[in-house]
């Protein structure tokens, strides 16, 4: 047997880590994961932690479900493999696009499979732009996007990305991205300026970019309902219900990226319910599946496939897809993992829990490294500052959200730093009321250990 030793010698020797400090990692070495059950991992020394950020935000049942595993072996073997293109298909992929269609609130809905979050909004900026052309308005290309958005690691994604490391070295954003005013009210609000100004001001933005661009050369604009990975941001109050009237008057379609908020990660089977959002269409992606295997789907509305199928009979062939697009064993798993949630009421519970995590993380707002707690359902974030009342934020080298991640791990609990200094929780859904108390505790427990110096 490989000691965790070499594995870690091997890992340094060899493996390419993605978003990962890469000079750290040499110092640091892996952290090298072994086994989880249910909201629970164990490295390879076998100490456990407690999952608190489902992975990448996406193992939504948990670890170790055996009804999953099951799945994907009885698929593997009666049928591994089989495309989409062409017209061929498979049961899988059929039975998982109709049960999404009872599912997602996008009327008539039909899903494109893909095998990641990134390739499914990639996928989102070619479909908006074969729409336009297609209905002979093909000046329409440009996309909205905000600061703090996170929509993927592609070319076309890591563009509408609003964080600057995806940018720098990579020469992206290219002209045909433009990134609206985060709307993160504690960081990009005015002094003295209430919730409502704010949203007016990102209003007021859109729309002298929607002046100064001409809406006939402006696509699309994408949009987390809450930011995931930028820094937790839930919208600000009313922003939704302000912004979509001046996308729809000007023909800007919205693309809904779920791929964080889908499937009760905010109390709702999607996070355009919590804030009543009106999408075009919708990406999803990690907990479709639990994460159990790679697969994200795009639901594409019937205004939009009826164009799109009409120009491509011009070309006789609509020429995109991927392999692995609708790879059945993937989409058989997806399926069960959707059963599995109507079965087990996991929205019901996944909203109830919501409700009890951010009641129990309320006191950690008080402590003296938290500026600014936020979050809604099951999904938190804390953003460290060195003066509470200036907001200042600590120096960027010391990495301060990195080292509570550090001490958290220390106490048994998995959690996550993001840029801006935040520190995200995100637990699978199935976690319990008492292990919402764990988590919190653990928390707290890592956050003191930061403020002693410890
Ligand atoms: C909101 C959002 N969109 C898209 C992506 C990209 O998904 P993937 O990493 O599967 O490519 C992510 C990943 O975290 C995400 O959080």
């Amino acid at each position: 047997m490989t000691s965790s030793a070499s594995l870690a010698q091997l890992d340094l020797d060899h493996l390419f880590h993605p978003a990962t400090d890469l000079r750290g990692h040499r110092q640091a070495g892996p952290q090298i994961w072994e086994r989880g059950e249910g909201v629970y991992v164990y490295d390879s020394e076998g100490r456990k932690y407690l999952e608190g950020m489902a992975g990448l935000w996406c193992t939504a049942l948990g670890y170790g479900e055996q009804e999953l595993v099951d799945a994907a072996a009885k698929q593997m073997s009666k049928f591994c493999y089989g495309p989409l293109f062409a017209g061929k298909s498979n049961e899988p992929s059929i039975r998982l696009a109709a049960k999404l269609s009872e599912w997602v609130p996008i009327e008539g809905a039909r899903f494109l499979f893909g095998c990641s979050g990134s390739d499914a909004n990639d996928a989102q900026v070619k479909l908006v732009r074969y729409y336009f052309n297609a209905i002979g308005q093909p000046r329409k290309k440009k996309i909205l996007s905000r600061g703090n958005a996170y929509h993927g690691i592609t070319l076309a994604t890591a563009a509408l990305t609003g964080l600057p490391a995806f940018h720098r070295h990579f020469d992206l954003p290219g002209d045909d991205v433009i990134h609206l005013t985060s709307p993160h009210y504690y960081r990009q609000g005015h002094a003295g300026e209430s919730e409502a100004e704010f949203v007016e001001r990102l209003a007021g933005e859109l729309e002298s970019v929607i002046e100064r661009e001409g809406a006939d050369s402006i696509a699309a604009m994408f949009a987390e309902p809450l930011m995931g990975a930028g820094g937790v941001i839930p919208p600000p109050a009313g922003y939704f219900d302000r912004i979509q009237p001046i996308l729809e008057a000007n023909g800007i379609l919205l693309v809904d990226d779920e791929v964080v908020c889908g499937f009760g990660r905010t109390g709702n089977p999607f996070g355009c319910q919590t804030w009543n959002i009106k999408p075009a269409t919708m990406t999803m992606a990690k907990a479709l599946s639990s994460a159990y295997l790679p697969i994200s789907a795009v639901a594409v509305p019937p205004f939009m496939y009826e164009a799109i199928e009409e120009a491509a009979g011009g070309v006789g062939l609509f020429a995109h897809g991927l392999t692995y697009a609708g790879h059945p064993v993937a989409a058989a798993v997806a399926c069960r993992n959707l059963e599995l949630m109507e079965e087990r009421g996991i929205m019901a519970h996944a909203a109830e829990m919501g409700e009890l995590l951010q009641a129990k993380l309320a006191p950690l707002a008080d402590h003296a490294l938290v500026g600014n707690l936020r979050g809604k359902g099951l999904i938190a974030g804390l953003e460290l500052v060195a003066d509470k009342a200036t907001r200042e934020l600590f120096p960027a080298q010391n990495k301060t959200a990195f080292k509570v991640a550090a001490a958290c791990l220390a106490e048994g609990l998995v959690v996550r730093a993001l840029p801006g200094d935040v520190v995200a929780v995100c637990p699978p859904l199935i976690i319990t009321e008492a292990q919402l108390a764990e988590l919190v505790e653990k928390l707290g427990r890592g956050l003191d250990r930061v403020l002693s110096g410890g």
